[in-house]
């Protein structure tokens, strides 16, 4: 080999130089091929755009031309299966882009686009490089165009290891996942700003921490303890997807019998329909080996998200949790499962949910902040998604809730009850109150005429056999049945597919 190409590449291993490959360490963050080994199967993370530097010679940049410009990309093999890439280079001028760093991570999008791969981008970046201008402002635009390009064509997952700042935001909150680092932090504008123009102190932890945009914001979906167990997530998340939307999920062989009933699925509900019950524990009963990937959560804990197998086929869940608010919807939940929701549809992963779901939450809050609206998302997600959709309403389905989670009405394929499910407009002492006010009112005993009506009401709702009499649910099945009910409507309708008229793009209420 030349000696020329063998300095140059030590050069660009070097990245920001050994010192600062050290401060790197230091806080407990690895380089970015250091990065790229530990995600790639061993060996074939492939390297392209090395010799890239940028051409800027303002603002002292001239003397800061290192090569690849703070950027790393390629593809290699995950599992086996082939994955573009791009690594920012915290060491070189804080990971920040200009207009050449931008150029090579659309370079490795418009690859992965045309191959039909998935995308992961690494994100340790002070953001625009203050020095290069419009420069920079133009390179975030054209890879923020991508990346809505993408958009349910490839899978985008995002990993932020470190800082996230200004312009680098945009990228990450466009693409499918987002899996943080305990001690990254993304914001727009940092604490500095924050504190000339609100007066609010904050540090870069309480601003944009892991926990903050995992518990408060809803930005993340994932935390990892530390960028090991983040690598191994990632891995994992991207076994549940195809390559592209035009491929179906990976099967895998499961060593779980498909035929397999847990006795112990009837007796998980509590006696009273008012006390909550562990519905993690009920689909870890029903999914492959108990294998649940939950996503998001740590926020809008009252609704439950994530990837699973069934019979070694992919699917998404979606679960009201009776642990939280009683499982109510809310603003954050209804958002959280959208967005859930098209992701699967999107990548052809059937969807099932788990209703148990008293209505939506009442208050000025809710109805102020728009509850209407992100209620409506939902609705619009379960009712456009073209892939198998299953229900089973486990417990309660009151109200416009009944209707929004995967009802038949809105093109559910498959809907199943169990034996005490409760379909009802609201709970028997809401409704009494309204439709026998007068009655109960002009009663010589008010209490013992309501709870009389009450229960009357309960009789003829508080059960699935009116619903499943209109066709509206398919079967009333023992909750041991649900597993190798679910497997066989899988099989039954995995060739779903479904023509809709030709329309530039729907308009759901974002
Ligand atoms: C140019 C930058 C930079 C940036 C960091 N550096 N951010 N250079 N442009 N945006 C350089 C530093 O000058 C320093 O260079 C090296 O990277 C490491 O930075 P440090 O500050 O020493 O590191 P650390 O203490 O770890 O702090 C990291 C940081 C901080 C928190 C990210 O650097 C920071 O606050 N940067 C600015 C963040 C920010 O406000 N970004 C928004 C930009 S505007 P030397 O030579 O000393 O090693 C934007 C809007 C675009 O992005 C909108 C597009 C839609």
């Amino acid at each position: 080999m030349s000696s020329e190409l063998d300095k140059k590449r030590m050069a660009h291993i070097l990245g920001g130089g050994k010192e600062k490959q050290d401060q790197q360490r230091k806080k407990g963050k690895l380089t970015a091929f250091e990065r790229a080994n530990a995600i790639f199967d061993a060996g074939t993370f492939v390297e392209i755009d090395p010799f890239v530097v940028h051409d800027c010679n303002e603002f002292g940049l001239e003397n800061k031309k290192n090569l690849g410009d703070g950027v790393i990309t390629g593809y290699g093999l995950i599992d086996g299966r082939l994955v573009y890439s791009f690594l920012h280079d915290f060491t070189v001028l804080g990971g920040s882009l200009g207009l050449a760093f931008a150029s090579k991570v659309c370079k490795i999008m418009d690859l992965a686009m045309k191959q039909g791969t998935p995308i992961i981008g690494i994100n340790d970046s002070g953001g625009a490089r203050i020095q290069e201008g419009v420069r920079s402002l133009a390179g975030y635009a054209e890879i923020f165009h991508r990346n809505v390009q993408a958009s349910g064509v490839i899978p985008q997952i995002s990993v932020i290891a470190g800082p996230c700042a200004g312009g680098a935001v945009y990228s990450p909150a466009i693409t499918d996942f987002i899996i943080m680092t305990k001690s990254a932090y993304m914001f727009i504008t940092g604490p500095d700003v924050v504190r000339e123009v609100t007066k609010e102190q904050v540090d870069f932890n309480a601003l944009g921490g892991a926990s903050i945009h995992n518990e408060k914001s809803g930005v993340a979906h994932f935390v990892a303890e530390d960028e090991q167990d983040c690598f191994t997530l990632l891995r994992k998340l991207l076994s549940f997807f195809p390559s592209n939307n035009l491929e179906n999920p990976p099967c895998i062989e499961s060593e779980d019998d498909p035929n397999r009933q847990d006795q112990e699925l009837n007796s998980i509900l509590p006696s009273s329909p008012q006390k909550p019950y562990d519905m993690h524990e009920l689909i870890r009963k029903i999914v492959d080996n108990r294998d649940f990937l939950e996503v998001q959560r740590h926020w809008a804990k009252n609704i439950i998200i994530g990837l699973a197998r069934l019979n070694g086929n992919p699917v998404g869940i979606v679960a009201n949790n009776p642990q939280v608010l009683a499982g109510v919807l809310d603003i954050d939940s209804c958002d959280k499962a959208a967005r859930f929701v098209r992701f699967c549809d999107c990548f052809n992963m059937p969807l099932i949910a788990f209703v148990d779901v008293p209505g939506f939450l009442p208050g000025t809050s809710q109805e102020w902040g728009g509850i209407i609206r992100h209620g409506a998302k939902l609705l619009y997600a379960f009712s456009e998604a073209t892939v198998p959709k299953f229900s089973i309403i486990i417990r309660k389905a009151y109200g416009g809730a009944y209707c929004v989670l995967n009802s038949k009405h809105i093109g559910a394929d498959y809907n199943f009850a169990w034996p005490n499910a409760e379909i009802a407009v609201m709970g028997h002492e809401a409704a009494c109150n309204i439709i026998f006010k007068k009655e109960i009112s002009e009663s010589a005993n008010p209490d013992k005429k309501r709870a009389k009506l009450g229960d009357d009401y309960r009789t003829k709702f508080s059960n699935p056999y009116v619903a499943a009499s209109l066709g509206y649910i398919d079967d009333v099945i023992e909750p041991k049945q649900t597993r190798p009910r679910l497997i066989s409507s899988l099989k039954s309708i995995y060739k779903k597919r479904v023509n809709r008229p030709h329309r530039k793009h729907g308009n759901i209420p974002v």
